[in-house]
């Protein structure tokens, strides 16, 4: 595996790969890599020849008062995991590589970025969508992988790859979860011990609704309410818990039938975010 921090040398490889007709796989990531990251790793070198892995803690889809000063920066230890799966680049560009100094220009999905997350963290999705638009045209990838752990994100990409004509094929990869069903995530390393047996109830709560949902005899709001109060009396301080439409990610109606309920919640320092993906009949 290569490690490569500048643009200029990461195209000089990209030129060789495209001239000997190769397929690039894209991954992005802000590091700190878990099973979940792997997996989506793993899809990649299943579906192309070259594999490029970016690592960068993106400034601009962080809030102020949020996390990205302490977020967990783990390079060595990533890279020799990355090695492992024999990734061929690793791209680890600094904020200025990224970044020009007086950049004017921001990619924003309208619509879909502004819903759940969008509602607490404001311009967080335009940061996502501006440095994915920026890494998809540096790296130049025929395809790229995505968490649905991050649905709302997997959705805001897909749209700006639709409506920008971007030449990427996104594939999503499934939500990685350790053995009692919490989703894995970089920040659940800010959990404490006693938080970190609470934390699994948050995929408890998604799979309960999503019971509740198919016995088709409560409406979609007083299952949502159920479940808000059973993660607060649990301890959370729940952001939002929204049964919906997979498609658009707006509230469903009672006869939609491919669904996703969508929460955030915070447990202490972190805030979790998870979601589950079903359809009420199988057609
Ligand atoms: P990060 O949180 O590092 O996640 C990188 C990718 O890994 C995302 O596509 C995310 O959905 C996926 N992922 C995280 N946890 C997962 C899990 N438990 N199972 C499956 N996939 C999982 O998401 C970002 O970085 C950034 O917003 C980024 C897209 C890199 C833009 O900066």
């Amino acid at each position: 595996m290569q490690t490569i921090n500048t643009i200029k040398n990461l195209a000089a490889v990209l030129k060789h790969w495209k001239q000997a007709g190769l397929s690039i796989a894209f991954v992005p990531t802000m590091g700190n890599l878990h099973a979940g990251h792997l997996k989506l790793v793993a899809e990649a070198k299943a579906k192309a020849d070259k594999v490029v892995v970016s690592i960068f803690v993106n400034p601009t889809q962080f809030g102020i008062g949020e996390d990205f000063d302490s977020y967990p920066r783990t390079e060595a230890q990533d890279a020799k995991q990355l090695a492992a799966q024999e990734v061929d680049i690793l791209f680890l560009p600094s904020v200025a590589e990224m970044y020009h100094s007086n950049a004017k220009t921001t990619v924003s999905v309208a619509g879909i970025s502004a819903l759940h997350c969008g509602l607490s963290r404001p311009g967080h999705f335009d940061g996502v969508s501006t440095v994915v638009c920026k890494l998809f045209n540096m790296v130049q990838p025929d395809m790229a992988f995505f968490g649905e752990k991050d649905f709302q994100q997997l959705a805001v990409i897909r749209t700006m790859v639709r409506d920008l004509n971007i030449p990427v094929k996104i594939h999503a990869v499934a939500t990685i979860r350790e053995s009692d069903g919490l989703a894995m995530s970089s920040r659940n390393g800010y959990l404490t011990p006693e938080q970190r047996k609470i934390a699994p109830q948050l995929y408890q709560a998604l799979c309960a609704a999503k019971e509740a949902v198919l016995a088709e005899n409560q409406a979609f709001a007083q299952i949502e309410r159920q479940q808000r109060q059973n993660l607060e009396s649990a301890g959370f301080a729940v952001d939002y818990f929204s049964i919906c439409r997979a498609e658009d990610l707006l509230p469903a109606k009672q006869n939609d039938n491919e669904l996703v309920i969508l929460a955030a919640a915070k447990l202490g320092k972190p805030r979790l975010i998870d979601n589950i993906q079903f359809k009420i009949k199988a057609l």
